[in-house]
């Protein structure tokens, strides 16, 4: 194989979102749509990759971090052919093929891409490029042939005849240009079309116009080169890259019951036998263990979750990790930093927030559990409130093994209860509680014979 460099555009402010984000950081499956052309490149072996960023480029930048990326800023915008001659400035000495990906074409698959390496060969064309055949072309570079069905150039929508306007077969924006060939051509490209740009796809007629042969890879799935520019084309390239995902964890032993449905991030990890409900929402870097059951409308960010453990429905939790074999929910709200252990269980309307939760415990109903260490076998009561937060800083409570809090407690932290103590229902615990002692603090309650019918004599 020849030697491969990599050029990804993504200048470009993307008017047609209507946004102030760049077009490349809007989301398709919870990562930025730049994400999926990097991380093609990834296994493909290029000797160098260059990013071509200019609008919104510090946020862009910040996005992709990585070591690997070279980012060539085009500060101003003057078309894909414009991006790709400042980009070859950062390629001086390379010799060999320069793929060039969209930022905005997130759907393309690397087997596509390959082929595009493998039509190329050893002598294949100067230039080839992705094409594909679209019902509705309008919007895409259209690609013109001769009568031989030879490429002869690529026509931009606006500078179409109203007869090459009816060309089906379209541009993907993904090309393979020889190096020599492209160092000697980008700085002939005119900018005397209906956009006043330099257009990269004009590549292809100076080719052909010097003998040089030109082609297409055609035919690619439609979906594959969906180009995103607006938030019709985001929303449709979002459910396209989710439903490839659902399928691929579902031919891997996962069920879920209504793929276009459940909205899974690209990255998340789901064990076999899993079952997933509809409009359930895993995101981030989320993974599921073995056999477990995600109920209906739970949102999972940026959790584990053990094998055998079931989240019931309408649950939402953030950045927690959970042990095997738990139950959480339904109407369960865990934020960052819980840690639910082994077989506990957190029921409904039960909130808990950097707070860990031992073996085999229990809070399951209507409770606020926040900075505190829970120990194993613990029974928390309905309404158990811990009161972290004394409007200046936070404290921690601890509840220490087998202990059993009775309902309507509040813990006024900070504040510790001991190893099998136990807390009357409705106290306010303020000082420690000793191991295997009682606390208790209620009034005394009173009982007033016949009052109520006294009262509603006096009206
Ligand atoms: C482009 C192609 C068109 C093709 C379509 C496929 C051109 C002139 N046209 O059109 O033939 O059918 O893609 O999706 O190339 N960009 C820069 N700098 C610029 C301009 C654009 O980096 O100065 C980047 C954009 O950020 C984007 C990509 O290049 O990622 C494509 O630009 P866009 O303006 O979306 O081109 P299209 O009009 O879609
Ligand atoms: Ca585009």
């Amino acid at each position: 194989m020849k030697k491969l460099a990599a050029i990804v555009l993504a200048a470009g402010k993307g008017t047609r979102m209507k946004s102030n984000l760049p077009k490349v950081l809007h989301g398709v499956a919870g990562r930025p749509m730049l994400f999926y052309p990097l991380d093609i490149l990834k296994g493909l072996g290029a000797s160098k990759v260059v990013a071509v960023v200019g609008f919104g480029r510090d946020e862009v930048k910040a996005a992709f971090p990585s070591n690997g990326l070279t980012f060539a800023v085009q500060k101003d915008q003057l078309g894909t052919g414009h991006a790709v001659a400042i980009a070859l400035k950062h390629l001086k000495n390379f010799n060999g093929d320069v793929l060039i990906l969209s930022g905005d074409v997130p759907l393309i698959r690397k087997e596509t891409v390959n082929g595009l390496i493998k039509l190329r060969g050893r002598r294949g064309p100067v230039l080839s490029f992705i094409s594909t055949v679209l019902d509705n072309p309008s919007g895409y570079g259209r690609v013109v042939r001769d009568k031989d069905n030879s490429v002869v150039r690529i026509v931009e929508d606006r500078d179409c005849s109203p007869l090459q306007k009816r060309i089906s077969e379209v541009n993907s924006g993904i090309y393979l240009v020889d190096s020599s060939f492209l160092y000697a051509n980008i700085k002939r490209l005119g900018r005397k079309n209906a956009q006043g740009e330099y257009y990269l796809p004009d590549l292809v007629h100076l080719a052909v116009s010097q003998g040089l042969k030109a082609a297409a890879l055609t035919h690619i799935d439609p979906d594959e080169v969906m180009g995103i520019n607006n938030r019709i084309e985001l929303a449709r390239a979002d459910k396209f890259m989710r439903r490839r995902i659902s399928e691929a964890l579902m031919l891997n032993g996962i069920s879920i019951l209504d793929p276009d449905n459940t909205y899974i991030d690209y990255g998340v990890k789901v064990g076999h036998d899993t079952v997933i409900y509809p409009g359930a929402r895993l995101s981030g870097s989320t993974v599921l263990g073995e056999r477990c059951v995600i109920e209906d409308g739970s949102i999972i960010v940026d959790s584990s979750i053990g094998d055998g453990s079931i989240v019931r429905g309408y649950t939402v939790m953030e950045s927690a990790k959970i042990g095997k074999g738990v139950s959480i929910g339904p109407f369960a709200r865990l934020r960052p930093g819980s840690r639910i252990e082994e077989g506990a269980r957190v029921g409904n309307f039960v909130e808990v927030k950097n707070t860990s939760i031992g073996k085999g415990s229990k809070a399951n109903h209507l409770t606020y559990l926040g900075d505190s260490v829970i120990g194993q076998g613990v029974n928390i009561g309905a309404g158990t409130i811990t009161c972290n937060y004394d409007g200046v800083k936070k404290h921690r409570t601890i509840i220490e093994d087998g202990a059993f809090i009775g309902s309507d407690t509040q813990l006024i932290a900070p504040v510790k209860v001991g190893r099998n103590a136990y807390v009357g229902s409705g106290t306010t615990v303020t000082k420690d509680v000793p191991p295997g002692s009682l606390v208790i603090t209620r009034a005394p309650e009173k009982v007033v014979k016949g009052w109520a019918k006294r009262k509603l004599k006096k009206g």
